[in-house]
């Protein structure tokens, strides 16, 4: 028997034998049964056979436990010397990137971000903007409308709305996002991003929108600008005006549309003209974006081609 116990190489093998050994039927059991019939040396000898028995089980149990554990941490062990499968990281997109460095440098002017819902009501989007339906101005934005009458939004001039609605008078924000229009073609898609700036308060005049927009460029392209103003139309600003920059071919780019704050607007959210005024302007973010790092395509900027995302060094 104590040589069988030492032969067993599995734990079911072993525990097949103590159940047969001392189980319920088992061998040892009956033996034990009959101690009262036994001499008194047989006894010390049966005795200590079943002790020895025992001890001799619970050891061999515990060197195939071992054995089976050293089996499997073998088994499973990984070889932290291999090369690693060449990782494909994510980065981020220029628009994000860009978008990142346009909301910190508004933070650290004062500025508070807000965003907005992409499909508006007219309300938002046109009507508080000084736009009623019967204006002219609504033709300047070709509009994708949805059958109630809400549409995907023109300008993040809603973003403004929404934001003097909530928050009232003195106002300092930036809305973000992209905006909508039925436009296609070499360097227009139907989507693009606005960046819209908006600062309401006692006093404010035309001065302090030139000294934001100047020391926004010149922060975001990290160089002297040199800008100048043209004379343009917004219906939710009066004065309007187009502001150009001269870039390093010494051309003059436009790059943001802006103005003072009609006083409808004001009136529209609830606010005082007599006893507030505002500037608003508003920027294209793809063409910041472009411009800033010198992307020749803005449709590539939305074509999700990862080929093209690697080559711009983001
Ligand atoms: N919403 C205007 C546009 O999309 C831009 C603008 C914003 C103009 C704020 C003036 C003030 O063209």
């Amino acid at each position: 028997m104590q040589e069988q116990i030492k032969k067993i190489n599995s734990l079911e093998e072993l525990q097949a034998l103590y159940t047969a050994t001392f189980g319920k039927n088992g061998t040892m059991t009956a033996r034990l049964k009959q101690m009262a019939t036994l001499d008194n040396d047989a006894r010390v000898a049966l005795n200590k056979e079943n002790t020895t028995l025992r001890e001799l089980f619970k050891n061999r149990q515990m060197e195939l436990e071992t054995a089976e554990l050293n089996k499997r941490l073998a088994s499973e062990s990984i070889d932290v010397t291999l090369d690693a499968e060449p990782e494909n990281n994510g980065s981020i997109h220029p628009l994000t990137h860009t978008l990142m460095e346009i909301t910190s440098i508004f933070e650290s002017l004062g500025f508070e971000i807000f965003t907005g819902p992409e499909i508006e009501d007219d309300w938002h989007n046109f009507t508080a903007l000084n736009t009623p339906s019967y204006h002219p101005a609504r033709d300047m934005q070709d509009t994708f409308f949805f059958e109630n009458g809400n549409m995907m939004r023109t300008q993040t001039s809603a973003i403004q709305i929404r934001a003097m609605e909530a928050v009232g008078a003195p106002i300092k924000m930036v809305g973000v996002g992209p905006t909508y229009r039925k436009e296609m073609d070499a360097t227009h898609g139907p989507t693009f991003r606005q960046v819209e700036g908006l600062y309401v308060d006692k006093n404010i005049t035309m001065k302090d929108l030139l000294s934001t927009v100047h020391a926004f460029l010149e922060k975001f392209f990290e160089r002297d600008i040199e800008m100048r103003i043209r004379p343009s139309y917004f219906p939710f600003t009066e004065p309007s005006i187009e502001i150009d920059i001269k870039w390093n071919n010494g051309k003059w780019l436009e790059i943001a549309g802006a103005g003072m704050v009609h006083p409808n607007v004001l009136k529209n959210c609830k606010i005082n003209p007599d006893e507030y005024q505002g500037f608003a302007f508003g920027f294209g973010m793809d063409r910041l974006a472009m411009l800033k790092y010198n992307l020749p395509d803005l449709r590539d900027l939305y074509s999700g081609d990862i080929r093209w995302l690697k080559n711009t060094g983001f």
